[in-house]
């Protein structure tokens, strides 16, 4: 072995991947004398989690049941959702919460002193936990500031993980393909660290930085699903990706949603002659799912010619507005939108990644000691589109469910196989920073343009054929030179986009978030679009929709 490398070779039990809901909760529910590592490729908070406004979605009122929950979540998920998933994360909604209050989260609480439940599009009943309209500030902080207490925490920030190491890809083949780890690029000194454990966790959020418009932070890249295909795991119904309809549209700040529980409170869409059009596209009208919502307003958009359409709170008392939604009603005020007065104008935006890296009900991927949990897995829970606020649930469920799963598993005396440094006596410094940004710009904007809101298989045929271009260079560049963070997102945006097109073109049908001009109507079976590595077969798998 090159002893020069040894102080970049770091050993632990267990090694997480990102320090979101869903990577903190398992960190945290992991027994403590666990030898734990947490990488987040940037500043702790800067993950999808922390920008979270509306809530979490959990049954705790009585009036509720968890019944009605699981109802409303495969009503949302136009029935593609996988039974077993939807039960397992909704009856998880209690315990997820008191986990949440155990670390100390503070929610917003109702004159009774019980938690306030707030309502958004497809929820029967009121049931979102949140702390006003900054729920994600209030769980990433809380969580961070108890990950950082624990002594068997150890945490790497501005690490970004290249891939993974498995068995089968280091010739061991005495051995199932069993991951051992992975490879890090640490930002500050630009060196590449060995990370090596028996178990890790993938939980590296969604991939929506796809697209030009999104209202996700930069860290969205789709890291998790590229390297765990790359490891050899299946991935699936990458087609269905979540337009909220509600960012606001504003030269100076891009991506600022506007929460979904605005619309829960009473607030309407409207066009520019002041029509509450949604009533022309669905009873349930503002308070219909997602999908529907952002195809409605992309469709009034495209027929008027307009650039937005508005949302409407101005028509409930003032205090009210400014009580539910403080940071939004300053943020707005910042940039000259007095939200008990004015209208806010609104269009829709790439936000959610339903698809991902599959997985069992303990976050098991397809390699052994690999797990993928939160926005980067594929649990079944989703469906053909999420249901608002059961994301962070799934975070939760998921992330406790796989804690207790190692936590049987681990045998305490783990003999990690000998690894090969990472090699980079090949590749020379880029030169040419340019390419990277070029390609990056187009990519996103191929994928705005032609995997969109509405698609069809032609446009989907031409994103195709730009993205293998694309995938190509990116390969190239990437053999020849000392990878970088830009680098490294790129080649992983290109893949999941390269994912998104090819299962958006086995879909003939439109369901949910896919929505595609040859194909109008829906098909009797219900099936999972699964990616087999590593030739991009695609497999269409009947989903299980029956109760145990
Ligand atoms: P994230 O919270 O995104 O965390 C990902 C982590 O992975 C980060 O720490 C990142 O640094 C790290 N990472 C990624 N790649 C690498 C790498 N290569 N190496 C090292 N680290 C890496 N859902 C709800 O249920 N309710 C809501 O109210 C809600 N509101 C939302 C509002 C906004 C603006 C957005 C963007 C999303 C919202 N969602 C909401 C969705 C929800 O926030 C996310 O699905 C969820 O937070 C994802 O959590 P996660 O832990 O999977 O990923
Ligand atoms: C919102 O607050 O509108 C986002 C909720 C979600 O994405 O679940």
């Amino acid at each position: 072995m090159d002893m020069s490398n040894l102080h970049l070779t770091h050993h632990f039990d267990v090694i997480i991947v990102g320090s979101g809901g869903a990577g903190l909760s398992l960190a945290l529910s992991l027994p403590e004398h666990f030898n734990i590592a947490v990488l987040a490729k940037s500043s702790l908070t800067d993950a999808s989690t922390f920008y979270a406004q509306g809530g979490v979605a959990a049954v705790l009122d009585e009036t509720d049941s968890i019944q009605q929950h699981i109802d409303d979540t495969m009503i949302a998920g136009v029935h593609l959702c996988e039974m077993d998933a939807v039960k397992h994360t909704v009856e998880g909604g209690k315990p997820s919460v008191d986990f949440l209050l155990k670390h100390g989260v503070q929610f917003t609480l109702d004159e009774q002193e019980q938690l306030h439940l707030t309502r958004e599009g497809g929820h029967s009943q009121r049931r979102i936990i949140h702390a006003a309209d900054a729920t994600g500030r209030a769980i990433s902080t809380t969580l961070v500031q108890r990950a950082q207490e624990k002594d068997n925490i150890t945490i790497f920030e501005d690490y970004i993980a290249i891939d993974r190491i498995c068995s089968q890809k280091l010739g061991l083949a005495d051995q199932a393909n069993r991951a051992l780890g992975l490879y890090a690029l640490d930002e500050k000194t630009e060196k590449v660290h060995t990370f090596l454990a028996p178990f890790t966790a993938l939980a590296c959020g969604g991939a929506m930085k796809a697209y030009l418009y999104t209202s996700n932070p930069d860290i969205a890249t789709g890291d998790g699903i590229a390297m765990a295909y790359r490891a050899g795991c299946r991935v699936a119904n990458m087609e269905f990706n979540q337009f909220h309809p509600t960012c606001l549209y504003h030269p100076q700040a891009r991506s600022l949603l506007i929460t979904e529980a605005m619309r829960g409170e009473g607030a309407y869409l409207r066009l520019p002659d002041g029509e509450r059009f949604l009533l022309r596209f669905d009873e349930r009208a503002e308070l219909a799912p997602r999908d529907i919502v952002a195809r409605a307003i992309d469709y009034e958009i495209k027929r008027l010619g307009i650039r937005h359409v508005w949302l409407d709170i101005t028509h409930k008392d003032a205090d009210f507005v400014k009580t539910h939604f403080p940071t939004l009603y300053t943020r707005l005020l910042e940039l000259g939108i007095d939200i008990t007065q004015d209208m806010i104008p609104v269009v829709p935006a790439a936000h959610y990644t339903c698809g991902g890296v599959v997985v069992d009900e303990n976050s098991q991927t397809d390699i052994q000691g690999l797990y993928a949990i939160g926005e980067t897995s594929y649990t079944g829970l989703h469906g053909a589109n999420r249901m608002a606020s059961n994301s962070l649930l799934e975070c939760f469920v998921y992330g406790i469910s796989a804690a207790r799963h190692i936590e049987t598993h681990f045998e305490g005396s783990y003999q990690s196989p000998s690894v090969p440094a990472w090699d980079d006596s090949q590749v020379t410094n880029p030169d040419e920073d340019v390419v990277i940004l070029q390609n990056w710009d187009e990519l996103r904007q191929t994928m705005w343009n032609y995997v969109g809101i509405v698609r069809t298989t032609k446009r989907l045929q031409r994103a195709l054929h730009r993205i293998e271009m694309l995938k190509k260079e990116i390969a190239e560049y990437y053999q020849d030179y000392q990878v970088s963070k830009n680098l490294i997102e790129l080649r992983n945006l290109v893949l999941v986009s390269e994912m998104i097109v090819r299962c958006a073109i086995e879909r003939k049908e439109s369901r949910g978030l896919h929505f595609t001009l040859d194909y109008p109507q829906l098909l009797p079976e219900l099936r999972k679009t699964v990616l087999i590595p590593p030739s991009f077969k695609v497999e269409q798998v009947l989903v299980n929709t029956a109760e145990a």
